[in-house]
């Protein structure tokens, strides 16, 4: 049976860092719509461009295009088994396509884990956080810092810091997630697949939380 995991909260909440420990763990694919969007743009392609308009400011990229790059992603054969879903789906529409291309190959989605953390908590981890060039990994200056400053301990890549980490696209992001992704609370709560997790806590509690609920 393959597993696959949604993981919801907002920006800064630790989405990418979980689904890093969390595909290690259980040997899945790690698919983070951001990065893919982020791939796209290093590369110059189409999809890049046009999604760069909305991710500078903060903005969603249309569901149209979004579900068309995790359609793709998914026609891969390493999605068979499952996932570790982090930054898709982001609204209603694109929960709705998931349903469908899951069922296309027997699977669902089996848990919501959803992280909450303050507002300050959330600006302040995004302020400080650092992403390496070549695959992604996520560090932060304070709460959880590279051996070697401003280089990656995985692949000695060089790290950078987004372009959407300025404090006025934080706060429009963190709207953005209120008003078109929070829905998405609900829509997984009334399927009983919602674990609500407190993100707050330390990188590691919030992973042993996660551990106790999906290792039942
Ligand atoms: P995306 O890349 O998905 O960004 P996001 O959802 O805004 O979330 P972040 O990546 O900023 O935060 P995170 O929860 O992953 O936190 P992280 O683990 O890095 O999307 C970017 C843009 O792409 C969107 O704005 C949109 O334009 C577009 N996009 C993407 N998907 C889309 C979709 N489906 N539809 C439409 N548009 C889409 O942690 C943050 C920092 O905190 C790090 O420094 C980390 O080290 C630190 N940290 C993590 N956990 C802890 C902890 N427990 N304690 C202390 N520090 C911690
Ligand atoms: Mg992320």
């Amino acid at each position: 049976m393959p597993t696959y995991i949604v993981l919801l909260g907002p920006p800064g909440a630790g989405k990418g860092t979980q689904a890093e420990i969390l595909a290690e763990r259980f040997s899945l694919p790690h698919i983070s719509s951001g990065d893919i969007f982020r791939e796209n743009i290093k590369k110059n392609t189409e999809l890049g461009v046009l999604a760069q308009t909305f991710m500078s400011k903060g903005e969603l990229v249309p569901d149209d295009l979004t579900i068309a790059m995790i359609k793709e992603r998914f026609s891969r054969p390493d999605c068979v088994r499952g996932a570790i879903l982090d930054g898709f789906p982001r609204t209603p529409a694109q929960a709705d396509a998931l349903e469908v291309m899951l069922s296309g190959f027997g699977g669902k989605v089996e848990l919501v884990p959803f992280f909450t953390a303050t507002d300050e908590t959330l600006i302040e981890r995004l302020a400080g956080r650092w992403t390496c060039r070549a695959n992604g990994h996520i560090f932060h200056v304070r709460f959880n810092p590279p051996i070697k400053e401003g280089v990656c301990d995985f692949d000695d890549s060089p790290l950078f810091q987004r372009d959407d980490d300025k404090a006025e696209t934080v706060i429009h992001r963190i709207h953005v997630y209120r008003s078109q992704t929070a829905p998405l609370i609900e829509y997984y709560r009334k399927r009983g697949i919602l674990a609500e997790i407190n993100g707050s806590q330390p990188i590691e509690d919030v992973a042993a939380q996660l551990m106790g609920i999906l290792v039942k």
